[in-house]
């Protein structure tokens, strides 16, 4: 047989030995936490419920997403009530939208309009469209971009997470046939663009922004080590950010980024056996890995995948394949009477030694497995 068959046949296998386990592990972490809005693990559970805990948290939306997607894969009702529960109890942050932020695409994409794309639900699109208004909302056509987080100090701060926000003013306008919510949306992907990618197809986290002009005035480190540091996070947020705005837009710029930043991301993979570091450009020790990263890179590299032609492919598809099978060997739990799958996580590179598993990094992981087993469906 052909190397190239034999890997391929390798990779088949172990994909659909991760399914069953994914399947497995699902199965019991449904049963215990139905439609609670778990983050991350204390001691192999989730005993937080944010519908209580916090309810604007940017998080909420992933345990649902994860429930949406295990529904589709499998058609068990069980998913679909779970998710359906936690779209209903983010009613409340609705209550209060001046305590929202720009994460209402992470929050509403993955209940809300994930329901409606997968139900019809019209009560579900209606949310959508009252999410999709607080985003554009908080648009400055000053500076053309959209503000990320509340509080005086940071009028004019964006940041390269809202890449992944943005799917929800495509989806808008698509939906409603208003060009405005679109508009908006490539208004600030040129911007973070411009402002956030650097030419080596690395990024920044944060860019302060003057709020009358969109000068850029400073690019402090946010989650990552420290300025110019490289956290890997933020560079795949980038990776997937923009291989959606080229899907929804047909715009070459945005295809062209999202490569960028991947070229870069394997690279620096690479070096470390597929298993990313949280931050590319930190000094050697400590080491901190974040698997969160390398799943919403995984899941970046295989939407780039969809869009080049047959003799590119290889390089996104095999890449994400490496880095998934890396961390599946090194950091998953397969445990099913503990919650969390995918182990190593890391919020930010500063504040807490620790490395944990957080809601992110299985919703991708799970999207990224499903989706090379051709039995996700999409929701960005
Ligand atoms: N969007 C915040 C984070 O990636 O931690």
């Amino acid at each position: 047989m052909e190397k190239r068959e034999e890997l391929q046949k390798e990779k088949k296998k172990w994909l659909e030995e991760v399914y069953g386990k994914i399947c497995v592990k699902m199965r019991a972490e449904c049963s215990r936490v139905g439609d609670r809005i778990p983050y991350i693990p204390v001691n192999g559970r989730y005993e937080e419920d944010y519908a209580q805990k916090d309810v604007f948290w940017w998080t909420n939306g992933f345990w649902s997403g994860m429930m949406w997607q295990m529904y589709h894969a499998t058609g068990e009702e069980k998913y679909r009530l779970a998710a359906e529960g936690v779209e209903a109890k983010m009613d409340a942050a609705f209550a209060n939208i001046g305590r929202l932020y720009h994460d209402v695409g992470f929050m509403w994409l993955h209940t809300a309009v994930a329901d409606y794309r997968l139900t019809g639900n019209p009560k579900s699109r209606e949310r959508g469209e009252n999410a999709a208004n607080v985003l554009a909302a908080r648009f400055n056509p000053l500076g053309n971009f959209i503000r990320a987080w509340n509080g005086d100090n940071n009028i004019g701060w964006m940041i390269i997470d809202c890449m992944m926000n943005l799917p929800l003013l495509y989806w808008m306008s698509e939906e409603s046939k208003d060009p405005r919510f679109k508009a908006i949306a490539q208004l600030h992907a040129d911007t973070a663009m411009e402002l956030l990618v650097r030419p080596d197809g690395s990024c920044n986290h944060i860019g302060i922004l003057d709020p009358m002009t969109g000068e850029l005035l400073e690019a402090p480190g946010g989650q990552g080590y420290g300025e110019n540091s490289s956290w890997s996070r933020g560079q795949s947020w980038a990776l997937y950010g923009f291989a959606l705005s080229y899907r929804h837009t047909g715009e070459i710029k945005y295809l062209d980024a999202a490569k960028r930043v991947a070229h870069y991301f394997i690279a620096n993979a690479a070096m470390t056996d597929y298993l990313p570091l949280c931050d590319f450009r930190a000094p050697q020790d400590p080491v901190y890995y974040d698997s969160t990263a390398g799943a919403c890179a995984a899941c970046g590299l295989l939407e780039i995948a969809g869009f080049v032609p047959e003799h590119e492919k290889k390089l996104y598809e095999d890449s994400a394949y490496r880095i998934l099978r890396a961390m599946e060997g090194e950091f998953a739990n397969w445990d099913e009477n503990q919650d969390a799958i995918l182990e190593m996580g890391k919020a930010a590179y500063h504040g807490n030694d620790g490395q944990e598993a957080i809601i992110y990094g299985d919703y991708f992981f799970i999207e990224a497995i499903l989706r090379m087993l051709d039995k996700g469906c999409f929701l960005w």
